[in-house]
């Protein structure tokens, strides 16, 4: 794993879009895994504007949203589906067949995680994932105490995760499960992007980096990703003692 700093969101974000971008150029058939969420826009919005502004050749690119709210339909702007959709997919007029979500409404949810297994396997595996990272260290919905070697799978929320996520939504929702990529499809993907900004999440960054490797904070499964990169801006990075 690598600790990558940046001087602020910006600047953060741009690498992050280059990265992408990049991803795709060297390898038009990559198959890129992104979240939704705050961290995320501006990466994304960079990203789509690199790739429409220099004709990025996407058309033989696949999309795979990381998780979604169970229960809350596409249509909600708070579900991560009505995100990418309107942050990536649309803007960049994928085709259908490119985009593979949960469909968090489906009465086998079961069907969902073994469809996404068959789509992540049938493709190759994933390029690269563009991850977040919750106030509780969780990654996508792989929450405190999670397996590592969950593929996807359907999981009860976190207390954080149920109250933090109530920033997405226009109004007071109910959360109790999400489905989601698991770590162990993280531990296969080639190349993984965390990243955070912001002073708010510098606490759980610290941990990240050097608490040792445990599900009680999910996201230190980073520290054993060979081609794993946390990406912060400097407020993010605030509380950091020691860079590997
Ligand atoms: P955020 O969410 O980007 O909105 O802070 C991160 C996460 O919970 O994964």
């Amino acid at each position: 794993m690598e600790t990558k700093i940046y001087p602020d969101y910006e600047t953060l974000s741009a690498a992050v879009a280059q990265i992408m971008f990049d991803t795709i150029q060297q390898k038009p058939t990559a198959v890129i895994c992104l979240a939704s969420g705050h961290t995320p826009l501006l990466p994304c919005q960079l990203f789509v504007k690199k790739a429409n502004d220099e004709h990025l050749h996407i058309s033989e690119a696949t999309f795979l949203g990381l998780d979604e709210w169970v229960g809350v339909p596409p249509e909600n702007e708070g579900s991560c589906h009505y995100f990418l959709y309107n942050t990536v997919f649309n803007p960049l007029g994928l085709q259908a067949g490119q985009i593979h979500l949960f469909n968090s409404m489906a009465d086998d949810l079961s069907i969902e995680c073994i469809t996404m297994d068959e789509v992540i396997e049938n493709n190759g595996g994933i390029d690269l994932m563009i991850v977040g990272i919750g106030m509780n260290g969780h990654i996508g919905f792989n929450e405190p105490e999670v397996s590592f070697t969950n593929l996807s799978h359907v999981i009860e929320l976190d207390k954080t995760t149920i109250e933090v996520g109530q920033k997405y939504f226009p109004a007071a929702t109910t959360l109790s499960k999400g489905i989601t990529i698991g770590l162990q499809h993280l531990m296969n993907t080639k190349q993984v992007l965390l990243i955070a900004n912001g002073e708010k999440k510098a606490t759980i960054i610290q941990q990240t980096i050097e608490s040792e490797v445990s599900n009680q904070i999910p996201a230190t499964i980073m520290q054993t990703h060979k081609h794993g990169v946390i990406m912060l801006d400097d407020a993010a990075s605030s509380k950091i003692n020691k860079i590997n």
